[in-house]
Parts: C-alpha cells; sequence; structure tokens
C-alpha cells in the first residue's frame, strides 16, 4: 500500500468540506526512553521495533490550519519560502489529504536551539489540526497513522504523557500506531543539555538507512530493543527512576553503538557531549540519581526526578528543565 492509499482507506468516509474556517491544534515534542531506529517501510515510515517515549507537555507546536487559494507556511511569524524543503514537507504531507490547499501557521514553544526535533510535534499538531478544520473526529490510533506518514516519531506526539508505538505486524501498517499508557508520573523531568544546533552532518532518515544497510552490530538491535521495553514500560508504571534510567541510556547508547558502526559511520556526538557524559557519570557515581539520552544530534537529555532539579541546575546553569506532566504553554 501507498501513503496515499492508507490515507485514502482512513479518511474515504470522512468530511471534504470544512465545519469552521480555520482548524487548530497543540502536539507536543517527544523523547523516546525506548529508541525507534530502523524502518522496516521506508514508505510508511513503519519501524522494526515498538518504541516508547514521554511527551514533553509545554513544548511543542501550535498549528493552525485555514483553506486557501494557494499553499503558504509560516513559522513563528516568519513566512517560509514555499519551494524551500521545510514549506514541501509540510504541503507534500497535507496533500496526502487530497483537502487543500491550507495556510499553515505553526508556532513553536520548543526553545531555539534544544537541539529537540520538531517534526514530530509539527507534523502530529497538522493532522490534529486537519481532524479539527474538518470535524473528522478521528480516533486516536488514526490519527497517529497519519501522522506517522509525516515523520516515524510524529506517531507518539498525538498525546501527551508516556506512549508506546507499537510495532504492529501488517504491510499496510494499520497496527503500527500510538498507544497511551495510563500512567502519570509528576515529579519526572527532563533536562536539556545544549551543546550546538548547528545542522546536523546527516538526517535521521539517511541515518536510519544506512545503519540497517552496513552495520552487522544493527542485528542486534531489536533484540535490545525485546529487553529493554519491557524493564521501561514496568518501570514507569512503578514510577521508579532506579529501573527506568539505566534501562533508557543503555538503549539510547546501543542506539548510537550501531551508528557508530555502519560505513561511513555515524557519529552525532561532539566532544562536548562526550564531555558532558563523564560529567554526569561522575556525578551519578558521587550519589545523584540523573541518567541519559540522547537522540540524532549532539545534546544530551536528562532523566531525573524534581527533587534533583536545583543541583542539576547548579551543575549545569544552561539546563532546560522540562516537566512532562505540565500543562502547554505559549
Ligand atoms: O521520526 P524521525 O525520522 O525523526 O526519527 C527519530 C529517531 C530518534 O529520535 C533518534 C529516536 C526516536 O525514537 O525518536
Amino acid at each position: 500500500m501507498t501513503r496515499s492509499e492508507v490515507v485514502q482507506t482512513l479518511l474515504s468516509e470522512h468530511a471534504r468540506s470544512p465545519v469552521k474556517s480555520t482548524g487548530v491544534a497543540y502536539a507536543p515534542a517527544n523523547i523516546a526512553l525506548c529508541k525507534y531506529w530502523g524502518k522496516r517501510d521506508a514508505d510508511l515510515h513503519l519501524p522494526v521495533t515498538s518504541s516508547l517515549s514521554v511527551s514533553l507537555g509545554p513544548l511543542g507546536t501550535h498549528a493552525k490550519l485555514t483553506p486557501d487559494a494557494a499553499p503558504t507556511l509560516s513559522i513563528n511569524d516568519e513566512t517560509i519560502p514555499i519551494d524551500s524543503p521545510v514549506a514541501q514537507r509540510c504541503h507534500d504531507f497535507l496533500a496526502l489529504f487530497d483537502r487543500g490547499p491550507f495556510r499553515v501557521e505553526t508556532r513553536s514553544t520548543v526553545p531555539v536551539g534544544a537541539g529537540l526535533a520538531s517534526s514530530a510535534s509539527a507534523f502530529a499538531a497538522l493532522t490534529t489540526a486537519a481532524d479539527d478544520l474538518f470535524g473528522w473526529d478521528l480516533p486516536l490510533a488514526h490519527r497517529s497513522i497519519l501522522a506517522r506518514l509525516g515523520s516515524g516519531s510524529a506517531s507518539r506526539s498525538v498525546v501527551p504523557g508516556f506512549v508506546e508505538w507499537q510495532v504492529g505486524e501488517r504491510a499496510d501498517g494499520m497496527d503500527s500506531h500510538a498507544l497511551p499508557l495510563d500512567v502519570t508520573w509528576p515529579d519526572l523531568r527532563i533536562g536539556i543539555l545544549h551543546v550546538s544546533d548547528a545542522p546536523k552532518p546527516i538526517g535521521s532518515r539517511p541515518a536510519m538507512h544506512r545503519t540497517r544497510e552496513t552495520a552487522v552490530l544493527y542485528e542486534s538491535w531489536p533484540a535490545q530493543v525485546a529487553r529493554d521495553l519491557p524493564v521501561i514500560r514496568d518501570a514507569i508504571h512503578n514510577r521508579d527512576l532506579a529501573r527506568l534510567g539505566p534501562a533508557a541510556e543503555a538503549n539510547a547508547l546501543s542506539m548510537h553503538a550501531t551508528m557508530l558502526a555502519s560505513w561511513p559511520p555515524i557519529l552525532y556526538a561532539q566532544p562536548e557531549t562526550t564531555a558532558l557524559l563523564h560529567r554526569i557519570w561522575k556525578l551519578r557515581k558521587d550519589g545523584l540519581s540523573v541518567f541519559i539520552t540522547i537522540d540524532a544530534g549532539p545534546n544530551p537529555k536528562l532523566i531525573f526526578e524534581a527533587a534533583q532539579t536545583a543541583e542539576l541546575e547548579a551543575a549545569f546553569p544552561g539546563l532546560e528543565v522540562v516537566a512532562p506532566f505540565q500543562t502547554e504553554r505559549g
């Protein structure tokens, strides 16, 4: 099945005309605690394994969708040239819905340079804004599948809190979507350490492909997830940082190990990233309960609880602390 056929299947029974003048939505960014790395279907963004994330509450994307004669895009009030890659990607995604063109306005509450991918929250917000504009009232699973067609990790950004993206078995991906975990953890904190917001040497899409094609080590990745995911899920249900932290950190570093074993090698860490990891390991050795996760970029994220905030802010003055279970802002 192609992406258009998936969309057609999900939307064929749904309205073609807007029920209001503008559709609006907010979607949070998310950080994977058990990572998604590698696709079994590159077109439908179907993953090799399940993954599990926490949505970042107030950090995310607000999207406004208005039917218009010509497609436009503005991000944080700045008009983006329509032939730029970001505008193309946005409108190509919306074209799948076959109901445009639209004036698209997005506003991000993710701090600039935080090294957080904004694409996940953006595609999730666009999907939910379309749902609002046309009054579809799609079930969560269907919104997640549609958002996934924009970017894999967007499938997890359609809901707040902890979310598991189920790998699914079907070739059309209709069973590969988000499933929220029924648990909150008000004291959980994610800390963002800012190393660099320079463009990545390679995007996550080609990097995943190269890892799968060239790294023998990648063959062990599904086994790594099979070991980590049940521990991470169970630790979340028990709000047990002492179990969550090591499993999440090992999972992230294993993902990076598979990239390093690719050819040509992929290393997102900068020297400063490595220095930070050593500092955090030292703090942990000295008794602080803090763990690391890191995505396709040089900026490590810390996993800890509210009680450790003051000590970590003192150790890392630029630390951006996120409370995932706080409500949105901005
Ligand atoms: O959804 P993409 O194509 O941006 O890939 C995201 C990959 C990681 O952020 C490294 C891992 C994840 O699960 O979010």
